[in-house]
């Protein structure tokens, strides 16, 4: 039975049993602490929780997962897939063990012919939470006899999300592949002949922070009893395909196949080579759906985790022989694979493709960077006479260059050398803890985020500002230094939690709002706005006059400048992400923004740098969209409905979500936004992109200013060229023909002065003439050079000399000074040859005295020292030499 079937079933049959189908929501959910959604339930979490009333009792999904904290055991078990599809059926309050059970047997155990999957039922083991008789009794009754039912303690049969949240005892069911498979014994013997396919969860409690698996606080019981169940697609798809593992299953094992081609290699035939197969198919698979949910290779969080995959499968092809790119292929095939359950990967294939084919082009840079840099390493040792390459550069490869430690164990094998693996291994340590105790750090921030939970639980603050900047409200509390206070007086800090308020919270982008919070005798300074789980409003304030005490009511005021700044920005954002679009095409993705007064930052997928030309379009493009004077529109409807209508989707919204849509000038611009917006194009005022830069590979960013800020930088633009055009006494359209003409006036001036230098220079050399000294029927011109002539100008003057002497026999040295070196230059005329004088042999008269070297033929040798002060010993080395060959 095929994949896609596999699913279909499910929810067919929860949708019979009056079930509603959700969609799967995207792979990142707004969630700090989840790096990926890994479960069904993630985005029921609030209905759960009770903090949001579900819109159905019954739910069935199958939800895409990316669970990565096993991605070592990727292709070497039989069952680790980082991406799988999780399907589940949800009761909120409804029904609770005895249906989850019952359903769940029907859809295993019922034939294909009615619907079912056909296991037989005598192959299906089932455990249950160590005291759950009840769940015990209801399997009895079911169809699983006691000899096929175990009972396990919290770490396996007691099921949370690993973070505070809904959790609750949970019984698993396993299918025995048989004894060819490993021991009997069940599933408490052997995990890998008992394969683990559905875990019914029975949700009832909340619990809080904890240290593992079976380490945490149960805080208390759930408003009602739940169910959350959740079956792996891949798995049952092993089983029914009769295949070895998940990752021979249809969805996998074609671009198993695709990796041969492009390897040369063939499955199947060593052991090594099977699990970088194996690695390829199911890191292909994951990288391209967390693409398409909007995820970017970083260095940090789901970032860096996207690199790794993506990495791990360029490196995994070039160790089966690969030499030519491969991402694009396998993106392809992933995309022809998966897009008949998730379209998404089809319509935005195009920018999937970009991202990764970008990372590979990135990391076979890294590759042969990294080659060069092992390669010195591995000269040094070797000068050194050692045979190890220490821990320490190993650490630099991996940790500065991204240059994998296989690669370097493998080359440094190829070398003859040895690589101080322990070392390496004890940096990696040290890295590693430092990791965690930032994480810890940052799981500390998280627990302190409890404080605002009751108050969540009293509701959510009303967000008024949309229609107005200021507005009355009542103080719900106040928190100071991360503890509630009654009351907060002159001159300190608090964080103000109101019921209602015109003040924006940052996100989306744009910066919080800066304002007032003010009362009779009352004012407090609003220095940021943030938003606790989206619902939340907390003012960090300054008490400037009086005091505020909990259960005041207060006048919160947004400023209006700032905000219209803010505004502005925001408006001018999406106007440059259409205008790029339009320039660029749709591959220009958004990847993050910055909009706050007067200032735009847009940052976006793309590789390579943009032209002055499409900067100047996207300007264009801007500016005339804003002249259009457009009406903004905005309105809130559900996400499909958004998506239909063309809305550019924002990553992380759940399907259930109302979302907002921000609509200007009708399909210029359509995108899902919780910002503040202008209602008339016109109100941006004029945009100007100042230029674009590089923010990490494969990301670009455009700054731009709006409104007045734009017209203060293009004043001070304008300043800057008057200045220009006053000082060059020009009008200011003549300062480029006028800079031009300077340019080459400038360049035909030093010319000139090059010429006179030189006309200079030869002038001495009549005086140089006259300065020759006679020894026996030879004269010689040996002098210091002034100061600055070059080896070539010197040549020339030296030929010049030594031709004022017609056929006299004669000898010219020069050493000139030039930047702390001694330029030479020996002559020698047919004369003087014919005495025996050879230029190239008197060199090593005067060398020694200037540190210098040279040589050359009978009639001219040149060369330079590097010790000018050895000048006149030189000069006078050179006569005696002279004299003494002139007899
Ligand atoms: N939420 C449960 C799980 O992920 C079903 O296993």
């Amino acid at each position: 039975m095929q994949t896609h079937e596999i699913r279909r079933r499910f929810l067919d049959h929860f949708v019979r049993a009056g079930h509603t189908e959700v969609p799967s929501a995207s792979l990142i959910l707004a969630d700090p602490n989840l790096l990926f959604v890994n479960a069904g339930m993630v985005q029921f979490v609030p209905f759960f929780l009770g903090q949001q009333t579900p819109p159905w009792d019954l739910a069935t999904s199958v939800q895409k997962c990316v669970r990565t904290g096993d991605i070592e055991n990727v292709g070497i078990t039989t069952r680790h897939n980082t991406f799988f599809q999780m399907a589940g059926n949800f009761s909120f309050g409804q029904y609770f063990k005895r249906g989850a059970i019952e359903h769940a047997w029907s859809l295993l155990t019922d034939s294909v012919e009615d619907g079912g999957y056909g296991f037989d039922p005598e192959r299906l083991w089932a455990t249950v939470y160590y005291d759950d008789d009840e769940a015990a009794q209801i399997w009895r009754e079911t169809g699983i006899p006691d000899e096929r039912l175990q009972r396990r303690g919290m770490a396996d049969n007691y099921w949370s999300m690993g973070i505070p949240g809904p959790c609750g005892p949970s019984s698993e069911i396993y299918y025995d592949r048989g004894p060819e498979f490993g021991v009997d014994g069940g599933p408490e013997a052997d995990e890998d002949r008992y394969l683990e396919i559905w875990n019914l969860v029975f949700m009832q409690n909340e619990r809080g922070e904890g240290i593992s698996k079976d380490d945490f606080e149960i805080l208390g019981p759930l408003p009602r009893q739940n169910i959350d169940t959740g079956l792996g697609i891949e798995r049952v798809a092993f089983l029914l395909q009769g295949v070895d593992n998940v990752y021979e299953t249809d969805l996998l094992r074609p671009i198993i196949e695709r990796a041969e081609q492009v390897t040369g290699r063939t499955y199947g035939v060593s052991a090594e080579d099977d699990v970088r197969f194996r690695v390829i198919a199911d890191h292909a698979r994951t990288g391209a759906m967390l693409i398409a949910d909007g995820v970017n290779p970083g260095n940090d969080g789901r970032g860096y985790v996207l690199r790794r995959l993506l990495r791990r499968i360029v490196r995994s092809a070039r160790l089966l022989g690969a030499e030519q790119p491969v991402m694009g292929t396998f993106m392809k095939d992933v995309s022809e694979l998966m897009a008949p359950s998730y379209p998404e990967l089809a319509t935005d294939f195009a920018r999937i493709e970009t991202v990764a084919v970008g990372e590979e082009t990135a990391f076979l840079k890294t590759l042969s960077t990294g080659s060069t840099l092992f390669e010195n390493t591995a000269d040094a040792v070797r000068a050194e006479g050692g045979t190890t390459i220490p821990g320490s550069e190993a650490f630099t490869l991996h940790d500065t260059y991204g240059f994998p430690i296989d690669l370097t164990l493998e080359m440094a094998a190829e070398a003859g050398l040895a690589v101080d693996e322990d070392g390496f291994r004890s940096l990696m340590a040290e890295q590693r803890k430092r990791a965690k105790d930032d994480a810890n750090a940052r799981k500390h921030a998280h627990a302190d985020l409890t404080i605002y939970k009751e108050l969540l639980d009293r509701g959510a603050t009303e967000f008024t500002g949309f229609d107005e900047l200021t507005s009355e409200a009542n103080v719900l509390a106040l928190i100071a230094e991360g503890v509630r206070v009654p009351v907060a007086t002159e001159g300190h800090d608090v964080e103000v939690i109101l019921d209602r308020s015109p003040l924006y919270a940052e996100s989306g982008g744009q910066i919080a709002d800066r304002g007032t919070i003010t009362a009779s005798g009352l004012r407090l300074r609003v220095n940021d706005v943030q938003k606790i789980a989206k619902q939340l409003w907390v003012h960090k304030a300054t008490v400037e006059q009086g005091q505020i005490t909990e259960g005041d009511v207060v006048l919160a005021q947004a400023d209006p400048a700032w905000r219209s700044g803010a505004t502005q920005g925001h408006s001018g954002t999406h106007m440059v992400h259409a205008a790029l679009r339009q320039v660029l095409g749709p591959n220009a993705v958004q990847a993050g923004s910055l909009n706050k007064p007067g200032y735009l930052r847009f940052d976006f997928n793309w590789q390579g740098q943009l032209s002055e030309q499409q900067r100047a379009d996207i300007e264009a493009v801007s500016n005339d969209a804003v002249g259009a004077d457009f009406p903004v529109n905005t309105f809130v409807t559900d996400l499909p409905k958004a998506k239909q209508m063309g809305a550019m989707a924002l990553f992380g919204e759940n399907y259930g979500d109302e979302v907002r849509v921000v609509e200007i000038g009708g399909r210029f611009s359509m995108e899902l936004c919780g910002g503040t917006h202008v209602r008339h194009s016109s109100q941006i005022g004029p945009i100007t992109v100042l230029g674009e830069s590089s923010v990490g590979s494969g990301v670009r960013r455009v700054e731009a200013f709006v409104g007045l800020d734009s017209y203060r930088y293009l004043a001070k633009e304008r300043a800057l060229l008057a200045g220009v055009a006053s000082s060059l006494k020009v009008p200011s359209e003549e300062v480029p023909g006028r800079v031009e003409q300077l340019v080459e006036r400038l360049k035909v001036a030093e010319k000139e002065l090059e010429r006179t230098k030189m006309a200079a220079v030869l002038s001495s050399a009549s005086s140089f003439v006259d300065q020759a000294e006679r020894f026996g029927s030879v004269l010689l011109v040996a002098v210091a050079a002034p100061e600055g002539v070059a080896a070539g100008d010197l040549r020339t003057l030296a030929t010049d000399i030594k031709g004022r002497f017609g056929t006299d026999p004669a000898v010219v040295v020069l050493l000139g000074t030039v930047e702390g070196k001694v330029p030479f230059v020996v002559a020698v005329n047919k004369g003087a040859q014919e005495l025996g004088f050879r230029a190239g042999e008197l060199v090593s008269s005067f060398g020694p005295s200037i540190e210098g070297r040279g040589g050359g033929k009978p009639e001219m040798a040149q060369g330079a020292g590097s010790q000018p002060s050895g000048i006149p010993q030189g000069l006078a080395a050179v006569r005696a030499r002279v004299a003494e060959l002139a007899g």
